[in-house]
Formats: structure tokens, sequence, C-alpha cells
């Protein structure tokens, strides 16, 4: 049996990379299998790296390489970060188009191909994840890998009508049908990336997943990532998790806590959270004093415009809404712009009477299966999840809302805050069951199982 292979620009060993789901869903499969784990050290220097570093954490080899100034500009900055979050999350409004920077993003996808191919041994198992390496797959036949493989984005995959916006459009799809195996997190994404295959290339289908175009075929499927419910579940029951719930709780004094937790983001939709969150303020006055908002938000990629400006607006919405409802006693909105770990939000999660996940757009979002799985069942907390999250296709039992139209959201908020105790239990088991089911080691073993099938009945 051969190594499991992963690659992604941000590994574990990296702490920045602690508030995205990726680092941690890959961390919890690698653990279980051992493998190594190629990715950036989080480093940036001036020259050229000339080699690699590598260590050891829990059986789990990491290979990182540094990024020299310039490609953490065009690579992770620009290209990654300024032309395909935005375009992936159909926000073409804020993607800055370069092709400087895309000659850059494929020069860091051939040079992590290679220090990747030297290392690999005949029977390894090849898993490349997200946004960052789409051309991974295309690079590694460069460098004369010839075994499948897989490679899923964590990302959405927008419409074609958004993805042909992307100068490079082509020249990605191509690539990216290198790969034996490309899943995604939802059905929509999907079908948004098939439909371009077929519309744009040239493309057929030829059933159970396998599609034909640029000459190649592949497998196209839906793997929905899932978390380590039961860890998490015992990780809310810990005494971390306890000590974090006793100090928020002195704050509360006994007022319902409404809890959001997002990597600050603008596909996170905060804006409109807190808009919203202003209107049940305004709108249901029994609120005040009874009810008290936390959004924890951990500043994140502060050097891409975008996400300064969403920092500026967030403190601004934030400001107003204290300033209008605020009293000595009473902060009805905590925004709090840093993280905490895992087990301390368990914690929170558990006393919390309602989790807010309304992203704009979101690949899954673990945040929401988190939530779930840390309830007390006796007396669960309700989930409110954006249509637009693509954990939204297996949770149907949470508050689904559209989160562009804030004054809905503003009263669904308060249908969670006012719901019977037997509909919050019967909602929560339903979706505890989905969470628990297609849990990380479900999601692993699901796409592992088809990528290693492939190698036998080469396709
Ligand atoms: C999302 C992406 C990941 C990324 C993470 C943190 O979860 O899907 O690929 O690592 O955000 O973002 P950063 O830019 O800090 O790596």
């Amino acid at each position: 049996m051969g190594r499991l292979i992963a690659i992604s620009n941000r590994t574990a060993a990296d702490r920045g990379a602690r508030a995205g789901g990726l680092a941690v869903a890959v961390w919890e499969s690698l653990k279980s299998t051992g493998g190594v784990w190629f990715g950036w050290s989080g480093d940036i220097v001036e020259q050229p790296p000339q080699c690699a570093r590598t260590l050891k954490d829990d059986g789990v080899e990491f290979v990182l390489t540094d990024l020299t100034a310039d490609e953490h500009e065009q690579f992770y900055l620009q290209y990654a970060n300024s032309v395909l979050w935005p375009v992936f999350h159909y926000r073409l409004d804020l993607a800055t188009f370069s092709s400087e920077a895309f000659q850059v993003y494929t020069d860091v996808n051939q040079r992590i191909a290679d220090l990747v191919t030297d290392r690999l041994c005949s029977g390894d198992t090849v898993w490349v994840h997200d946004y960052h390496f789409l051309l991974m797959g295309q690079a590694m036949r460069q460098s004369g890998w010839n075994g499948s493989i897989g490679f899923f984005l964590h990302i959405p995959f927008p419409p074609p009508e958004v993805f042909r916006a992307l100068p490079e459009h082509q020249e990605i799809a191509r690539a990216m049908c290198d790969y034996s195996i490309i899943g995604f997190q939802s059905d929509q994404d999907r079908c948004n990336f098939t439909r371009y295959l077929l519309e744009d290339c040239h493309g057929m289908t030829c059933g159970g997943g396998i599609y034909e175009a640029f000459g190649t075929t592949i497998k196209i499927e839906t793997y929905p990532i899932g978390i380590d419910a039961t860890g998490f579940a015992d990780a809310a029951k810990t005494e971390t998790a306890q000590d974090a719930a006793d100090r928020i709780g002195r704050f509360l004094g006994g007022r319902k806590l409404v809890i959001g937790v997002d990597r600050m983001d603008y596909s996170k939709g905060l804006p409109e959270r807190f808009k919203a969150v202003g209107q049940l303020f305004d709108e249901y006055p029994e609120t005040h004093g009874r009810v008290s908002v936390t959004q924890i938000a951990p500043p994140s990629r502060s050097k891409v415009d975008g996400y300064r400006e969403l920092r500026q607006t967030l403190d601004g919405l934030a400001g107003r809404i204290n300033g209008d409802y605020g009293d000595l006693d009473w902060i009805p909105l905590r925004y709090l712009a840093r993280s905490y770990d895992r087990e301390e939000l368990a914690g929170l999660f558990r006393i919390a009477r309602v989790g807010l996940v309304t992203p704009l757009r979101d690949g899954m979002n673990l945040v929401c299966k988190e939530f779930i799985m840390a309830q007390d069942e006796s007396d669960p907390g309700v989930l409110v999840l954006s249509e637009f999250a693509g954990a939204a296709e297996q949770l149907k039992d949470a508050l689904l809302v559209n989160p562009h139209d804030t004054r809905n959201l503003a009263h669904v908020i308060h249908t969670a805050l006012t719901m019977p105790l037997d509909e919050r239990v019967h909602r929560w088991r339903a979706l505890r069951s989905i969470v628990a089911e297609q849990d990380i080691t479900w999601w692993r073993k699901t796409f592992l199982d088809d990528l290693n099938a492939l190698k036998f009945t080469p396709v």
C-alpha cells in the first residue's frame, strides 16, 4: 500500500492556517493514515529557496517550501486571492485580473510539482487541495508522474457565465482535466464545472460521473467535506470549553447568546449579518437587554484590499448598533477580531441559543457542523444557515436564509430565539445524524476509495 501524499498551500504545520477549514480537514485525514504533506512553510524569503524543510508531527511528514517575496505577492496575494478567490465566490466586481500574476501562479504550481514528483514512489496516492493548485495535475504530468491524482476544491466553483470572465478559463480547465478525479463540495459546484466542460470544451459525459474532455477521461463527483464529529462533541465537554463558557457566561448574565465565528472575509456576509442584527434590535424591542450577539472574526489576508475595507465596514456597523442600543450593563453586539482555539469555540457554541452561519457564498462551511456537534442534546441551540453555503444541500433542517435579505434574516433570528424546545430538539437530531454520519472519515474514505479504484481500472 503506497503513502498518502497531500498537497495544499497551507498545511497544519503553519499556525496561520488554523483559521481555515482546509488545514483542519486535511490534518484529520492525514493523522489517521500517516503520509506526507507538501505545502508552503508560511515564510517569505528574498532569494528562491534551494531546498525544502521537512518535519514530523504525529506520524505525518511535512515537506515545506518558502515563497519568495514575488511569489507571495503574485501567486498568493494576487492570482489566488485577488483573482481566483473572488471569481470562484461569484464576485467579479472584486477581481483584479493580471496575466503577470497568472504566469507566477503557473510557475509556482510547476515548482511545487517538481518538488513533489522527485519524492514520489510508485503506488503513492496523490491528493491535491484547493484553488492555489488548479494547475498541479498538469504540472505533475509535465514532471513525469503518470499515476492517478485526486483534486478536491474546497471553495465553490462558479457557473460558466462567471468562470468565462477569467481570462485564463480555458487554460485552467484544460489543466484541471489532467487530474484523475475532481471532487467538489456540492452538487451545484459539480454541475457548474461539468456544464462548462460540456458547453465550452466539447466535453462528453460517459455516465457514472465520468467525463471526457481535452483528450482525457476524468471522474467528477461531489464529496461534501465533514468534521471530526465525535471529537468536536467531546471538545465541547472539556474543561477548556467549560472555562470559555463560564467566561462568556459572566458577561451574558443570563441573556441569550447568538454566536457567529468566521474568518474575516467578504464571502462570509458579515456586514449583512450585522445589519440584520441592527434590524433585530430595531424591530423586536423585547430583545433589548435580553439577547447578546457575539461575532468572532479572526482577521485574514489583511494585505488584500477588499479585506482591509471589510474591517472598516464592520467596525462602523458594530459601533452604530452599540451606540444606538447599548446600555451601561449591556453590549448588544460584541465583535472580537481574534481567534480562539477549538475547545474554547466548542464551549461557546454549546451555550449559544442561536448559531449564525450566513455567508454570501461558501464552499461548505464547517463552523455550522461544529455548532451542531457542540450542542447539549437536552437543550440544543438553533442553526441559522445561508442557502448559499455548500452545507445547505445537506443541512435542510437548519433555518435556511437568504443572507442578502437582511430584514428576513432579522426575523429568522427572532424565530430561532423563540423556538420551542421540542422543535429545537427535533431539528437538531436530524442535523446531528447527518453531520455525524458524513464526517471527516466518511469524506476521506469516499474520496480515496474512488481514487484508489481508478488505480486498478484505468479509465
Ligand atoms: C479557506 C481556503 C483555504 C485557506 C484558508 C485560509 O478555507 O479554502 O485554502 O487556506 O481559507 O486562508 P489563507 O489565505 O490564510 O490560507
